[in-house]
């Protein structure tokens, strides 16, 4: 499936130079990072609710402001979790709108993605599915995407919990173009990805750490300071568990949820706006440390087993440029 210029079914699909997709980032996926993973070759998916609530603007004016910093094609972050119906409806318009402005590429995770494949259908748009196993894998092969994204126990977010060999062997008679998301933070990890027969990679770790990304010099430092065994999954922010960054108040405070915490995160007539809130609250938390440029003991910092391979806030164009460069030698 690869070639040695680095193009593989994923380049062909969805005509970018290099196999690597910029992974949306509810709250870090700024636009300006977005595009510019597009314009180094790759392909930013952006994440309509940082666009709206984090970032501050109108979804529609959102995208062509990204369209407008980049040449590339852009791609779009689904998440299909079974919500409230507003919620639902929200994204549904979100959808139409990026489709009508001419986004083709859709990532989707988490509950069904068959709406998601119909309403792409006749403008011709792509639907790859995040899945952690394979009986998820199965049920968005049913629903009719057009790619899957592995997404391993190394993932920043909610991680998966096999390793990226594991995982790819659990899926390979799967006909089809499967991404790998987790734990690519170096070049090295970007080759083994490659080698092990991934069509591409998904980041997210690895684009905090970059001049784009309109994080806290916190929050990156922390990043680059961090090494594997730092970090911890943590039940505390979603009821899901996340991938963060062990500080000192994750260490005071623990990861598991307290009984009545974690009551109120799964209760599945309230556990949307319960999440909902505590997102807004490490939001809030998140934008002042930019705005300081400093991160507080009070702040989650999400991130992935990848950070082992960070070593400097660099821009993303160099980074993609390295990484894709050793793998045409
Ligand atoms: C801070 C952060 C926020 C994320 N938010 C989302 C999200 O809103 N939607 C989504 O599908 N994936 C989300 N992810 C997962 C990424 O898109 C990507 O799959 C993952 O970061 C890959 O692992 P890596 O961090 O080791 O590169 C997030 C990841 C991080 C680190």
């Amino acid at each position: 499936m690869k070639t040695h210029s680095g193009s593989t079914v994923l380049t062909e699909m969805l005509g970018i130079r290099h196999p690597i997709i910029g992974g949306a980032m509810y709250p870090c996926s700024n636009p300006e990072l977005v595009a510019a993973v597009s314009s180094a070759g790759g392909i930013g998916v952006l994440q309509p609710v940082s666009l709206v609530y984090v970032h501050g603007l109108d979804f529609r004016a959102g995208i062509r402001h990204i369209r407008g910093l980049t040449d590339g094609p852009i791609g779009m972050n689904v998440l299909t979790e079974k919500s409230s119906d507003r919620y639902l409806e929200r994204m549904r318009q979100w959808l139409d709108i990026a489709l009508e402005e001419g986004v083709r590429f859709f990532v989707s995770s988490l509950g069904n993605p068959r709406w998601i494949v119909d309403a792409v259908a006749p403008h011709g748009g792509l639907v790859f599915h995040d899945v952690t196993e394979r009986r998820w894998a199965d049920k968005a092969v049913d629903a009719g995407v057009h790619g899957l994204i592995a997404v391993n126990g190394r993932a920043g977010g909610h991680a998966g919990s096999r390793s990226p060999e594991a995982l790819l062997d659990e899926l390979r008679d799967i006909d089809l173009p499967i991404v790998c998301a987790g734990g690519v933070g170096d070049r090295a990890a970007y080759r083994g990805a490659l080698d092990l027969g991934y069509v591409g990679v998904q980041i997210g770790t690895r684009l905090i750490a970059t001049t784009e990304c309109s994080e806290s010099a916190g929050y990156k430092q922390a990043i680059i300071d961090a090494g594997e065994d730092d970090i911890v999954l943590t039940h505390k922010i979603t009821g899901v568990p996340v991938s963060v960054i062990r500080t000192e108040m994750v260490e005071r405070e623990g990861t598991e949820a307290g009984r009545f915490e974690h009551w109120l995160l799964t209760h599945p007539r309230i556990k949307h706006w319960v999440r909902a809130v505590y997102s807004i609250r490490s939001v809030v938390r998140l934008k002042r440390a930019n705005r300081r440029g400093v991160v507080s003991h009070r702040d989650y910092l999400q991130a992935g087993k990848s950070v082992a391979g960070i070593e400097a806030v660099e821009t993303v164009a160099k980074i993609i440029e390295r990484w894709t460069a050793e793998a045409s030698s």
